[in-house]
């Protein structure tokens, strides 16, 4: 059974169609990656899988439809996602922001902390900062421990090295790539094509509001057309 299969998946902004028609899939253990420029669409496709925007088509969830479920519901399912700019609470501590992802539940923040501060160690030290004063880095990292303590049976991360410095940017792959090799599945969107290649199983393109590909990333970084639009120049 696949995690997610997304089909025939569009998003409008009144007149705008801003995605049209999407399909793909992640498979159980899979890093899939979307890559794509500023404005495409990628964002659209996250949002209307995770319902927070409204989209037609489908949007299949560990086997379950779940197309009409709210936001909320589909987190408490396991399909969490983690947004553009991170969305933290700047004036609440570390631990605050952790506590509110456990629905509130002191317990459940208990049993999952030793795990969250293994993976991010920097965390367990700022645990009594407000969130606000954490560097770039850390506060992506706050922001994916969010989604991480509720157990998400798929990952969604959009754009998280987003304006981080090139040594953090590589970290936060290294980061995804454990998360991913301990048994999350994970839907990456990064600008940063090369890199997410590096660490993913499979990705897809986003073209002006169309979805393509599905290749396998190895076949992706090989691909000519995608060297001068996505790669860049450095190797
Ligand atoms: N809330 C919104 N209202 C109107 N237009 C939007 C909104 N969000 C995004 N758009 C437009 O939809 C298109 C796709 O945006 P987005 O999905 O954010 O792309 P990406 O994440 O690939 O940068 C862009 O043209 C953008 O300006
Ligand atoms: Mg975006």
């Amino acid at each position: 059974m696949t995690v997610l299969a997304v089909k025939d998946v569009s998003v409008s902004y009144g007149a705008v169609q801003a995605l049209r028609s999407a399909s793909m899939h992640v498979d159980p253990g899979e890093l899939v990656v979307i890559v794509g420029a500023n404005g495409a669409g990628k964002s659209s496709l996250l949002r209307g899988i995770a319902g927070l925007t409204s989209a037609s088509g489908s949007v299949e969830f560990a086997g379950t439809d779940v197309s009409r479920h709210p936001a909320e519901r589909r987190v408490r399912a396991g399909l969490c996602l983690v947004p553009e700019g991170r969305h933290i609470f700047g004036s609440m501590t570390v631990l605050e922001n952790l506590q509110v992802a456990t629905w509130g539940s002191r317990q459940r923040l208990r049993d999952e902390l030793p795990r969250i501060y293994e993976l991010f160690p920097v965390l367990e030290e700022r645990h009594a900062q407000a969130a606000a004063t954490l560097s770039g880095g850390e506060q992506q990292m706050l922001a994916i421990s969010r989604a991480l303590v509720r157990h998400p049976r798929l990952l969604i991360l959009d754009e998280p090295s987003m304006g981080l410095a090139p040594l953090m940017v590589k970290r936060m792959f290294e980061l995804i790539s454990e998360i991913h090799h301990a048994g999350t599945s994970v839907l990456l969107v990064e600008q940063n094509a090369r890199q997410a290649l590096s660490i993913a199983d499979r990705g897809y393109v986003m073209e002006t509001g169309r979805l393509s590909g599905g290749a396998s990333s190895a076949e992706m970084l090989a691909d000519e057309r995608l060297h001068s639009a996505y790669f860049g120049t450095q190797s």
